[in-house]
C-alpha cells in the first residue's frame, strides 16, 4: 500500500516550480485569447461591466447549471441588497442532457411556466444564466460554442441561445416574458458579489464544472466600447501535465481533448479520477460503485470512511486545489502584476467549502506562489450567486443597451 500511495502521490504532484510555469503559460494563453488568436482560453467578452450597487427592480431568472435548473423571482433594493422572493429547483433529467434541442428547451419553458403559474406577481423582465461557453455580441444574445460537463444536446452548438429560449417561451404561451440578459454563471457570480461589495474583482465557479471571470481594464474591446467582464472559460486551459488516469478519463468523455483543466479540477470529474485510480490499484473489492463510470461523486468523496481510500483520494484533491490556486493567482497578477491593491475573489463551489481542508490548501498555495503577498488575495466563498447576479445583469441591461 505504501508503494502505491507513493506512486499516486508522485503522479498527481505539482511542485511550486511547476505551478509558476503554469502561471506563465496561463498569461500567454490569456494574452493570445484577448487578441483573438488561437488559445485554449477563449477570453469571451460578456458585454457587461461591474454594477454600481444602485441597480433596482424585480426580475425573473432561470439559472441552468450542470445538474439543476433553478427559477426564481429576485428583488434588487437599489442599495446593494437583494432578496429572492420565491424560487423553485428542478434536476435536469439525464436523457435531456444528451437528447434533442427541442426536448431541452421545451423542458426549460415548462419549468418557467410552472413557476410563473405557482406564484402571483411574477416579474416579466427575464435573465437566463447559461453556464456553457458562449460567444456573445450583446448582453442578451450568445452563440453556444461547445457543450461541456457531459452535456451533448444535438442542434444547439453554433446556435443563438437567446433566440432558442425566447422561442420556447413563445411556444409555451409565455411571450410576455422578455429576455433582457443572457449570462454565464461566473459573470453572474461576480455581478452579485460586487453588487454587495465593490471590492470584488474576480469570481470563480468550482462546482460540476469550473470557470472564472474578471473585469478587463487593459484591453479596450472596440466592439464593447468600454470595460467589460471577461469570461475566461478556464476549464479548457490545456497546458497542465496529464498522467495516464487523466488521459483515460478524457477519452471516455463526449468532448475528448477539451476542458482538460476542468477534468482535473471540478466536482464532476474528481470522483471519477479517484474511481479510476482505485479500480486500478485496489480492484472493485466489494464496492459496486467502483464499476460504474461516474459512480463515485465528489460529494461522496467528502464522506469516505475507509482510510486507505481517503489516502488515495487525497493527492488528487490536493492537485485540484493547487491548480485552482495557480489559476486564481494568474488572473489576479494579470490584472495587477505588482499587487498594488487588495483583490477579493468570490468562489462558488461546494468543493471549496465542503471538502475538509480544500480551502486551506488553496490559500496556502497562493501564499507559496506569492511569498509575503498572499494576503493581497482574499478568497471568500459565496453561495448561489449565479441566480441573483443574473437579475443584476437584467437591471444593467438597459444601460448596457444604450452604451454598447
Ligand atoms: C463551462 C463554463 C461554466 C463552468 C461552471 C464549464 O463547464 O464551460 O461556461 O462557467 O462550467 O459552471
Amino acid at each position: 500500500m505504501k508503494k502505491i500511495l507513493k506512486n499516486i502521490g508522485r503522479l498527481f504532484e505539482l511542485k511550486t516550480a511547476d505551478l509558476l510555469g503554469i502561471i506563465d503559460r496561463f498569461h500567454q494563453h490569456m494574452a493570445a485569447g484577448l487578441r483573438g488568436e488561437k488559445s485554449s482560453l477563449k477570453m469571451l467578452p460578456a458585454y457587461v461591466g461591474l454594477p454600481s450597487g444602485t441597480e433596482k427592480g424585480r426580475y425573473l431568472v432561470c439559472d441552468m447549471g450542470g445538474t439543476n435548473v433553478r427559477v426564481m423571482s429576485v428583488e434588487l433594493s437599489g442599495n446593494r441588497r437583494a432578496r429572492v422572493e420565491s424560487a423553485m429547483r428542478c434536476p435536469i433529467p439525464l436523457p435531456l442532457r444528451r437528447g434533442e434541442k427541442e426536448a431541452l428547451f421545451s423542458f426549460l419553458a415548462r419549468v418557467i411556466g410552472d413557476f410563473t403559474s405557482a406564484w402571483p406577481r411574477i416579474p416579466t423582465p427575464f435573465a437566463f444564466t447559461f453556464s456553457y461557453p458562449m460567444e456573445q455580441k450583446s448582453i442578451n444574445s450568445g452563440i453556444l460554442i461547445r457543450w461541456t460537463k457531459g452535456f451533448n444536446v444535438r442542434g444547439v452548438e453554433g446556435k443563438e441561445v437567446g433566440m432558442l429560449i425566447s422561442q420556447s417561451l413563445k411556444g409555451a404561451r409565455l411571450s410576455h416574458i422578455h429576455l433582457r440578459a443572457l449570462i454565464n454563471d461566473t459573470v453572474a457570480t461576480l455581478l452579485y458579489a460586487s453588487y454587495q461589495n465593490p471590492a470584488y474583482d474576480m469570481a470563480v465557479i468550482l462546482g460540476t464544472g469550473t470557470n472564472a471571470c474578471y473585469p478587463e481594464r487593459k484591453v479596450n474591446f472596440q466592439s464593447t466600447g468600454r470595460e467589460t467582464i471577461i469570461n475566461l472559460e478556464w476549464g479548457n486551459f490545456s497546458e497542465l501535465p496529464a498522467n495516464d488516469y487523466d488521459k483515460l478519463l478524457d477519452v471516455n468523455t463526449p468532448n475528448p481533448g477539451e476542458q482538460r483543466m476542468e477534468k482535473m479540477v471540478s466536482g464532476m470529474y474528481l470522483g471519477e479520477l479517484v474511481r479510476l485510480v482505485l479500480l486500478e490499484t485496489q480492484g472493485s473489492k466489494g464496492h459496486p460503485k467502483l464499476n460504474k463510470p461516474y459512480g463515485l461523486t465528489a460529494r461522496q468523496l467528502v464522506r469516505l470512511e475507509a482510510e486507505e481510500i481517503k489516502a488515495i483520494a487525497h493527492p488528487i484533491v490536493v492537485r485540484s486545489a493547487r491548480i485552482l490556486a495557480a489559476a486564481i493567482t494568474a488572473v489576479i497578477t494579470w490584472m495587477d502584476s505588482d499587487l498594488k491593491n487588495i483583490h477579493h475573489v468570490a468562489v462558488d463551489g461546494s468543493l471549496f467549502t465542503g471538502y475538509p481542508g480544500y480551502r486551506k490548501i488553496v490559500e496556502a498555495t497562493v501564499e507559496e506562489l506569492l511569498p509575503r503577498q498572499g494576503d493581497k488575495l482574499i478568497i471568500s466563498p459565496v453561495k448561489s450567486a449565479s441566480g441573483i447576479g443574473a437579475a443584476v445583469a437584467c437591471a444593467m441591461s438597459d444601460f448596457a443597451a444604450k452604451s454598447f
